[in-house]
């Protein structure tokens, strides 16, 4: 009875585990403060009195949200030329770290 116990106990945490490694993965050298520092770019369009010009929030944006955003934009399967020439700039880790600073930003 109690090794049966101790079995599934090491199954869930193996299943805990897992989960974690795969948010990790999926935010590759995502630093929140890299992330703060390139938002600073960001807000000189994505600001309280541009919401009303076309200029959508990009705050409190889930990270998965966010991230096939930008890559739409990189790919040119989303069309807008400034978000293109944006996004083009960024590698993996800068859209990692936007995109966790993002996420914890009203
Ligand atoms: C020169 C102005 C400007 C700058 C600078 C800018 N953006 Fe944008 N951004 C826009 C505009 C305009 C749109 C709307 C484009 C569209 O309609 O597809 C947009 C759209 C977006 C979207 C899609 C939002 C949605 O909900 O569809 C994301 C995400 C985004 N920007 C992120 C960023 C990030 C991150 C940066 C900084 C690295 C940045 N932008 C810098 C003007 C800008």
């Amino acid at each position: 009875m109690k090794s049966k116990f101790v079995f599934f106990s090491i199954i869930i945490l193996l299943l805990f585990s897992n989960k974690i490694l795969a948010d990790d993965k999926a935010l590759a050298g995502a630093d929140f403060e890299y992330g703060q520092h390139l938002s600073g770019e960001c807000v000189t369009c994505h600001n309280s009195t541009g919401l009303g010009q076309g200029i959508p929030k990009i705050t409190g944006m889930k990270t998965a949200v966010f991230i096939k955003k930008i890559l739409a934009y990189k790919t040119k399967e989303k069309d807008n030329a400034v978000m293109q020439m944006v996004a083009d700039r960024l590698g993996e880790e800068e859209i990692n770290s936007l995109a966790l600073y993002l996420s914890k930003t009203k």
